[in-house]
């Protein structure tokens, strides 16, 4: 029987290439972002590409930056579906953050998108999962989890705690029959930020939610994308000379 999906941050980038992926396996979709309007051409997008008369599409119009309102949000979309076995939670913001420039409202902003909001994500999900007794949660964080990227403090601070959130969940619902993955991608040529050609080993959108999905069906705790050549170098993080990070500033 088909699967069922909710991305957040499904407008854009990684959240829209997860969405066509899974829809081109055959996955019933819930799709959340600010930005309705993309939601539903993706929707259209979907039903023209991978026509089906029996899949499911629901969309909602979601904001993270509220996150007392995310479970009440989240949850009509989770019954509407009649239920959901996977929520990615992908809707994250980057900019630059450059310390000691009196830029802390932007800083706090970006940990209130990408930390509190994700956690808020999390939790209206494991409430799912654990009211039907099982289920699989995916959190989108990024290899800046691991190594420091200059100016971008923030951002990576973001990612390190939402990453190491999302260890403690895992061990916490290991027994309840709930699965917890990271998915840790490099970089990826979407409009988080400008320029994302300039940095290494950038790969499309669809190419970073091909072997994301691969990675998440296949229960991956972590899973590295693209894999080349970020799993291989995963060791090393921590031991790159700071003069190559800082080029990259
Ligand atoms: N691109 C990369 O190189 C890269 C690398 C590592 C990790 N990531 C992570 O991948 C995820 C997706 O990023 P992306 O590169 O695909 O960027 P993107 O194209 O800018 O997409 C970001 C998505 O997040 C949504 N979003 C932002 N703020 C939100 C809010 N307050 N409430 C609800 N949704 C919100 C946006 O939708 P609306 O504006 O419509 O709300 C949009 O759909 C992020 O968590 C990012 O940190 C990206």
């Amino acid at each position: 029987m088909a699967k069922t999906v909710v991305i957040t941050g499904a407008s854009s980038g990684i959240g829209l290439a997860l969405a066509l992926e899974f829809a081109a396996r055959g996955y019933h979709l819930g799709l959340a972002a600010r930005r309705l309007d993309l939601l539903a051409q993706l929707r259209d997008e979907v039903q023209a590409k991978y026509p089906d008369p029996a899949r499911r599409i629901e969309i909602v119009a979601l904001d993270v930056d509220q996150p007392d309102a995310v479970a009440p949000t989240l949850r009509p979309l989770f019954e509407a579906l009649g239920g959901v076995d996977i929520v990615v939670v992908n809707a994250g913001v980057n900019r630059f953050t450059p310390v000691g420039r009196g830029e802390l409202a932007q800083a706090a902003q970006l940990i209130q998108t990408n930390l509190i909001g994700a956690i808020a994500t999390t939790e209206a999900a494991v409430e799912h999962f654990l009211g039907r007794g099982a289920g699989q949660l995916v959190g989108i964080s990024s290899l800046a989890s691991l190594q420091a990227i200059p100016k971008q403090g923030a951002y990576c601070a973001s990612k390190a705690g939402f990453s190491m959130y999302l260890d403690a969940a895992r061990m916490e619902l290991k027994r309840k029959n709930i699965a917890v993955c990271q998915i840790l991608p490099g970089f990826v040529l979407t409009e988080i930020m400008p320029k994302m050609d300039k940095y290494p080993f950038a790969v499309s959108a669809a190419q970073a939610a091909r072997e994301a999905v691969t990675l998440i069906e296949q229960r991956k705790a972590v899973g590295v994308v693209p894999a080349f050549p970020w799993r291989w170098l995963r060791p090393f993080f921590g031991h790159i000379p700071d003069a190559l990070w800082r080029k990259l500033a």
